[in-house]
């Protein structure tokens, strides 16, 4: 028998250049028969940094794994193909279009999946461009997680739900390091729409007894981090200036200091966050804190490169508001979920330069090839 959700996962997997027929066998695979007795887990943003780690995450531990993607024109799922690929080898990975500007598709969702665990990664994620499109970054971050959060209550059933909150909220710091007693002083139209959707989880916690929990999570990096932010940027950069295939980097506020940590050990804590008896917010974070500039020096360093001789400041990456310094105590992450971050700032900037020049390698050599 044919069993669930045919309707969800069956035109993404065409547009894979699967046949139907194809499609019908995975739809009869033993492990989807017996899926009922997996757990369950919906990550929207499943595309991004944090959900292409997340879901390799909750493979591992057995998890059947939704992701929400939305309609692209070009397929954007470079982050997860090593573990959606066919789904007759990973068949726990399903992915569903979906929108967190359209509630009555999340609905949709949350009926016909009927997922255990709910982690809302979805966002405009980029600070600098949310001041330009401020309207869209708080329909989907903000307004998207209420549209969830009501998806959920509507559905009456027994969710747990992951908020994806931002050291951002806390913008223009009254004291270092932040803690979950830290006010918020939001800095930039992202950082408004996080502190809207952290308080929404709380009230639907606290007034529907609803299991849902706010991560606030610090900077956290990887070779998978998107190229604009500036960790990306800088490695990026300086991987191709040591092979000669970019003369300069441009960069804004060098002064700016973030408590950088590695992607891979935060999922780690969402998934943490959900298994607990109690539902709670907790800071995660390595608890040190670096300059854009230490970043630079570390990086540029690491290749043998005089970082002053290519860096140069561009004022279009100013931005109109700045949060200057984040520096977060885990301490209640260490306490009761026993995480703390494994990876350091030096050996996170070395991991992903060393991915990025393994990238920058591949380049040179199609340039090599093309002239
Ligand atoms: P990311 O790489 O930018 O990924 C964001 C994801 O959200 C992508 O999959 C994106 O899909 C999706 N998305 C964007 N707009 C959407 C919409 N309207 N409906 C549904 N999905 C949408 O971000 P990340 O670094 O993984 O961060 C994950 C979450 O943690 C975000 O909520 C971010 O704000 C938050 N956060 C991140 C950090 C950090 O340092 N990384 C720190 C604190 C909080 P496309 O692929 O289609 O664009
Ligand atoms: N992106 C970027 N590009 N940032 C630059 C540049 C540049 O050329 N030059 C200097 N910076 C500075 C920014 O001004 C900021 O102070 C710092 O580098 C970090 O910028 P991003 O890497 O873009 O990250 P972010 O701190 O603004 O936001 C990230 O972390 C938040 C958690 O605190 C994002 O991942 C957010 O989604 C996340 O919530």
């Amino acid at each position: 028998m044919l069993r669930l959700k045919t309707t969800f996962d069956a035109g993404i997997y065409l547009e894979k250049k699967k046949s139907f027929v194809d499609y019908l066998q995975f739809c009869k695979s033993p492990v989807r028969e017996a899926g009922d007795v997996m757990r369950k887990a919906l990550i929207t943003g499943v595309t991004g940094q944090d959900g292409s780690y997340l879901a390799e995450l909750l493979l591992e531990k057995g998890y059947e794994v939704w992701g929400l993607m939305r309609r692209s024109s070009s397929f954007h799922t470079g982050r997860i193909d090593h573990i959606y690929k066919d789904p007759h080898e990973h068949p726990r990975l399903r992915l569903v279009y979906g929108d967190l500007t359209d509630g009555s598709n999340l609905s949709s969702v949350i009926n016909e999946i009927q997922p255990d665990e709910v982690y809302n990664l979805g966002a405009q994620s980029h600070v600098r461009v949310s001041f330009d499109i401020p309207i869209f970054t708080v329909n989907t971050d903000g307004l998207g997680t209420l549209r969830l959060l009501e998806a959920i209550r509507s559905s009456n059933r027994p969710v747990r739900f992951y908020q994806a909150s931002s050291s951002e909220m806390y913008g223009k710091v009254v004291e270092t390091p932040q803690t979950e007693k830290t006010p918020f002083h939001p800095r930039s139209p992202y950082g408004c729409a996080k502190v809207y959707a952290f308080w929404q989880t709380v009230n639907y916690r606290e007034a529907y007894n609803l299991f849902a929990c706010n991560g606030i999570m610090f900077n956290h990096e990887s070779p998978r981090r998107g190229e604009t932010f500036v960790t990306r940027k800088i490695t990026r950069a300086a991987a191709r200036i040591k092979l000669g295939l970019q003369d300069k980097l441009y960069l804004g506020n060098l002064d700016a200091r973030r408590d950088w940590g590695f992607a891979g050990d935060y999922v780690e804590a969402m998934r943490l966050m959900l298994q607990q008896d109690e539902p709670d917010d907790y800071v995660i974070a390595t608890g040190e804190s670096h300059s854009v500039r230490e970043f630079v020096e570390e990086v540029f360093g690491y290749l043998d490169l005089k970082w002053a001789d290519y860096v140069e400041i561009d004022p279009r990456y100013f931005r109109p508001s700045e949060v200057d310094l984040l520096q977060g105590d885990a301490s209640k992450a260490k306490r009761v979920l026993g995480w703390e971050a494994k990876v350091g700032f030096r050996e996170l900037a070395r991991m992903i330069t060393d991915a990025d020049m393994k990238i920058a390698r591949r380049e040179k050599i199609i340039e090599e090839q093309g002239a």
